[in-house]
């Protein structure tokens, strides 16, 4: 039987950490577009349908939104059109052109009260307007285009935006006391390794809710002290590789809740690609020694 062809994909959000890697990944392999808020602004919804009319593809991949859940706060309206309003038409327009679309969403669409990992079917109750934003986001997606896939992730971390590991070792060049947050949980999650997933549910013609992160679990701190020792071991000079442990409400500067306990199951994913996702750990430490390590 002849392979099916490539699909053409459309990439959105592509000046953000996730949607650069997703072309990084897909541009040697199919014909693949990128957007970026220039080409398409969520605040100007109605713009939406004849941008897309004018761009041939097969699969949409949205990894724009408005994901600081402190600026989501304090610019509810903003968020509602980012996270909400454009995915809806996005679908919408999938949907009718029979198109499918990957629609990226969040570990903050849960409470974060202590509770076995999260799976997919589990109750979402955001605590914060960010989360309502992308789980009413979620839910529009699906509603309008069934066969969409909502891919939830957390605490993303590559190459291409620094986030959480980049910042404490930054601060541990500088400076041998440091603090982070011990009460959040969550699972760190390497960008690259979402592409390969991505990539591999778009083959399967998977559709709904999946959830896609690395093995384990870590909080800020444990995150922050393993992203020091991994930066010891390869050289560079950091004055500390102990953090010491704080509590998310010392963090009085947030504007919004946070969720505490957002550990996701991915065992659906697991059962999909037959085999297990790496540990958080293991893709962290792939991600320094290729991006940090002197040559
Ligand atoms: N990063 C994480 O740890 C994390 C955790 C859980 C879920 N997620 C989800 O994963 C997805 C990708 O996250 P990310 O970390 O790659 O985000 P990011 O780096 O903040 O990138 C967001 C992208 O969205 C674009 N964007 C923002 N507002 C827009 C608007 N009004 N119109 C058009 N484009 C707009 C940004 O463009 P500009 O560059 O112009 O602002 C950027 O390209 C999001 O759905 C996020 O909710 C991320």
């Amino acid at each position: 039987m002849p392979a099916a062809p490539s699909p053409r994909i459309l990439i959105l959000g592509a000046t953000g950490g996730l949607g650069r890697a997703l072309h990084r990944h897909f541009a040697p392999k199919c014909e693949t577009v990128r957007w970026g808020r220039a080409e398409l602004d969520f605040e100007r919804p109605a713009m939406i349908p004849e941008k897309l009319a004018a761009q041939p593809f097969d699969v949409l991949l949205n990894a724009a939104g408005m994901t600081s859940p402190d600026a989501c706060e304090m610019q509810p309206e903003i968020a509602q059109l980012a996270n909400v309003t454009a995915p809806q038409i996005l679908a919408e327009c999938c949907q009718a052109r029979g198109a499918r679309m990957i629609h990226f969403s969040t570990d903050h669409v849960f409470s974060g009260e202590l509770h076995e990992r999260w799976v997919e079917a589990d109750a979402t109750q955001p605590v914060n307007v960010y989360g309502r934003t992308k789980r009413d986001g979620e839910m529009a997606v699906l509603q309008a285009s069934p066969n969409a896939l909502v891919a939830r992730v957390s605490w993303l971390f590559g190459p291409d935006k620094a986030s959480h590991p980049d910042h404490i070792i930054q601060r541990a060049l500088q400076a041998a006391e440091l603090s982070a947050v011990e009460d959040k949980i969550s699972v760190p999650t390497s960008n690259a390794d979402i592409c390969g997933w991505i990539e591999q549910l778009i083959h399967a013609q998977a559709n709904g809710v999946w959830h896609l992160c690395n093995g384990g679990s870590a909080s800020w701190h444990s995150w922050a002290e393993a992203a020091l020792q991994i930066a010891s071991v390869i050289g560079l000079p950091v004055k500390t590789t102990s953090v010491r442990p704080i509590k998310l409400a010392e963090l009085a500067q947030l504007k919004a809740l946070r969720p505490l306990m957002t550990v996701m199951n991915n065992a659906k994913l697991q059962n999909l690609l037959g085999s297990e996702m790496r540990h958080w750990r293991e893709a962290l430490e792939d991600y320094l020694v290729k991006n940090y390590r002197a040559p």
